[in-house]
């Protein structure tokens, strides 16, 4: 090993303790952590409408393909309280107003839509108007208690890959910030972790949000698990004079063949990863796999300002007049994909639409 790393000794974390919410349901209210501000702050602020957790979602104050379908959830279920209506009609158009501008907030991950319509499953049962409000915040708050167990399912079932004393890379942030808790990736991490089977982990720092730098290296750090964080351009580098065991990302969004959408530079890491014949895992619930989209052509990758690439933190970095592209993922080939680690099972990217196509996402 080149003396150049400093491998980093064992930290004493708040292992055993609740991961850290990234949202809290309480008295009918949705407070939101901004993760923005994170790890310099640790700030909740109250949504108390469906524009609120709008555009909480929309500028990234909430963000992660689990979470943001939670959030969305419990947004509807705002909805519904925001103020008396005339007539069911009303309240329905207002329901379905309200959906329309959650699901228009931001466009690749599937967990979004996926939650919407099935909470908007209920007021298409037509139950009595006044019973709707409940049972919509009964419905959001299953969303969420289902997607912790889905991620210590995966936890489970991903730990179960890795070796021994395993130096495991991980991109973006698929942890509980990102998830109802818990996470996805770093889900499987975690589980790994409290079976004594990790040794260290490299943590890509994630252009242009910093999500590795500043989210997975706190969830981490509470966690006492030893890490690392490379700049996006090291990870070669890395792979190829390192001993890493695994690959480990999360999902945004999985086409029916395994094309997988996440966060811009997991493809660039696929095929590094491919390359050094490192194994590549994606970590996901049932709720990031569309199977009514056949390949990662067809998932729509959102474009995100050039503003949050020309600067940092408010710091222009970039000549006045420069211009800059932000796509902010991309889509990684099922065939650089090792596996998937669901909460249903651990798949090669081609079995994915036979095993699952029967799996009733509720
Ligand atoms: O833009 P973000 O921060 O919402 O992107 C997040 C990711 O790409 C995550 O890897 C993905 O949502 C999986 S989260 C369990």
């Amino acid at each position: 090993m080149p003396s150049t790393i400093r491998r980093p000794g064992l930290k004493r974390g708040r292992q055993g303790k609740s991961p850290v919410q990234a949202y809290r349901w309480r008295n009918g209210r949705l407070a939101v952590l901004e993760q923005r501000e994170l790890p310099r702050h640790v700030r909740y602020f109250q949504c108390r409408t469906h524009g609120q957790v709008a555009r909480a979602i929309r500028d990234m104050s909430i963000r992660g393909a689990p979470a943001i379908g939670c959030a969305a959830a419990f947004g509807l279920a705002l909805a519904a309280r925001e103020r008396a209506f005339k007539n069911p009609a009303a309240f329905i158009a207002h329901l379905e107003e309200a959906k329309k501008h959650l699901g228009a907030t931001r466009p690749t991950a599937v967990n979004l839509f996926w939650a919407l319509e099935r909470m908007a499953r209920l007021w298409k049962k037509s139950p009595p108007a006044a019973d709707l409000a409940h049972l919509l915040e009964r419905e959001a708050l299953a969303i969420h208690a289902e997607d912790i167990a889905s991620c210590r399912t995966i936890g489970d079932a991903g730990a179960k890959l890795l070796p021994r004393n395993a130096v495991v890379l991980t991109h973006c942030n698929a942890g509980a910030l990102a998830t109802a808790g818990y996470g996805t990736a770093v889900g499987v991490i975690r589980s790994a972790q409290a079976r004594g089977k990790i040794k260290s982990v490299y943590v890509d720092e994630t252009r242009p949000y910093l999500q590795g730098a500043r989210l997975t290296a706190w969830e981490l750090e509470q966690e006492g698990i030893p890490y690392e964080i490379l700049t996006d351009n090291m990870a070669g580098h890395i792979l190829k004079t390192e001993k890493v065991d695994a690959v480990i990302v999360g999902a945004d969004r999985i086409a029916a063949n395994g094309d997988t959408a996440n966060k811009i530079g997991t493809y660039s890491l696929a095929v590094l990863a491919h390359y050094h014949r490192v194994p590549f895992y994606v970590a996901a619930p049932l709720s990031t796999v569309d199977l009514a989209t056949s390949t990662g052509a067809g998932i729509p990758i959102e474009e995100r300002s050039a503003e949050e690439v020309l600067t940092v933190r408010g710091l222009r970095l970039a000549p006045a007049d420069a211009r800059a592209r932000h796509p902010a993922f991309d889509v990684t080939p099922a065939r650089l994909i090792t596996a998937i680690i669901t909460d249903r099972g651990v798949f090669a990217p081609a079995k994915l639409h036979s095993k699952l196509k029967g799996a009733r996402v509720p």
